[in-house]
């Protein structure tokens, strides 16, 4: 009995090993559906909106609007929300200062949830910073004129919860 040759035979090993790489990566990252993907879905359904205010060059921006977050693209709201801290927050809000947007994996202790979610809001609790809580946390949909839907909300906590601390 004769087997057919292997097709792969006569590829170069280097290739090989390129193509297993590539299979490796797709299959740790999920090639399918990246939580990445979630977060740029969900900032061109609704986080786009945010950039009226939350942006270096944004008109609606002024004295009191939070510091540290550009929401001008999908690519600066991203990196804006995972590496900075919250400031310039005065008044009611002050309690607020300090605190990471995002706290990676705990949507639950993520300040840029709370502001989208009123159930969140009740519930945050961070003990670095007990002052944040609910009557601390602006609502944000107020400013936007718009509620996130179920599923652009789910797909947000969905993000957080894959980022590593
Ligand atoms: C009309 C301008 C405006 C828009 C639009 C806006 N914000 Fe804000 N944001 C502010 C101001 C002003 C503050 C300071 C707190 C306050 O005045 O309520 C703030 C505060 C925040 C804070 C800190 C909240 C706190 O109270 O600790 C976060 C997080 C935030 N905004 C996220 C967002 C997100 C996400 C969106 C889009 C859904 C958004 N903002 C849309 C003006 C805006």
């Amino acid at each position: 009995m004769t087997h057919p040759p292997q097709r792969t035979a006569h590829l170069p090993l280097w290739l090989k090993s390129v193509g297993a790489a590539a299979l490796l990566v797709c299959c740790l990252t999920g090639c399918e559906t990246e939580p990445g993907d979630d977060f740029d879905v969900a900032y061109t359904s609704f986080l786009n909106k945010c950039s009226q205010c939350h942006g270096p060059d944004a008109l609606g921006r002024s004295s009191d609007t939070a510091k540290g977050l550009d929401m001008s693209s999908a690519a600066t709201a991203r990196t804006s929300l995972t590496d900075n801290t919250v400031s310039g927050l005065t008044g009611n809000s002050a309690g607020c200062n300090g605190v990471p947007f995002v706290v990676p994996g705990k949507p639950e202790q993520s300040l840029f949830i709370a502001v989208l979610d009123a159930d969140a809001r009740t519930k945050f609790d961070l003990p670095s910073h007990p002052n944040c809580d609910n009557d601390a946390i602006s609502d944000m949909t107020l400013k936007v004129n718009a509620e996130p839907s179920a599923d652009t909300l789910a797909a947000l906590k969905r993000w957080v919860t894959s980022l590593q601390p």
